[in-house]
């Protein structure tokens, strides 16, 4: 992320603009290979995705920093805010299990029954939040591959580019 700033006059006032570098692949043949295996093994998470009501199934693949791969995928409710994202399933069964390991990439791609998934899967806002911390917990960015079940593929260095300004409070932090 970096980041302009412009004096406007005559307030004085600062406009500020970010901007965000990202890769784009055409295919996946065109990943490195250990994006490219961690894409694998999101679209295989899709497998466990439990979403009768969106009918659209997620699979997340997070791998730590030790080298350990953790997926999930969403987890539907019938009561609808009970449920959990493919994303956030990964990373708390990630630091679940190595509190003390940083995360150093996670893998996003969906199906759906009912249309193809042709762009890469975004995380939703609260995912975002919920992956930042462990940026913010390590001081550690995360590489972040977003594929669909066709099309391009998206490669991110880091949170930061796809939340900028995340809530972060250092008074929190004990
Ligand atoms: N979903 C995820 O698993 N990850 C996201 O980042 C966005 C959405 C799930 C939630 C719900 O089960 C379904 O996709 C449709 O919104």
């Amino acid at each position: 992320m970096t980041k302009k700033t412009r004096l406007i006059k005559p307030h004085c006032m600062k406009q500020i603009t970010h901007s965000f570098d990202y890769q784009i692949f055409d295919s996946a043949l065109e990943l490195q290979v250990n994006d490219r295996e961690l894409l694998e093994k999101a679209k295989e998470a899709i497998a466990g995705s439990y979403a009768p009501y969106s009918h659209y199934h997620v699979g997340a693949a997070v791998k730590l920093a030790n080298g350990q791969v953790f997926i999930g995928s969403n987890q539907e409710n019938m009561s609808f805010p009970a449920g959990l994202c493919a994303e956030r399933v990964g990373v708390f069964a990630a630091a679940s299990n190595f509190p003390d390991v940083p995360v150093a990439a996670i893998a996003i791609s969906a199906i759906s029954d009912d249309f193809e998934v042709s762009e890469p899967v975004p995380p939703c806002g609260m995912c975002r939040q919920a992956i930042v911390e462990y940026e913010l917990k390590f001081n550690n960015k995360i590489r972040i591959i977003l594929g669909g079940q066709t099309g391009r593929i998206y490669v991110f260095h880091g949170m930061g580019s796809l939340l900028p300004l995340a809530f972060q409070e250092k008074g929190l932090v004990k």
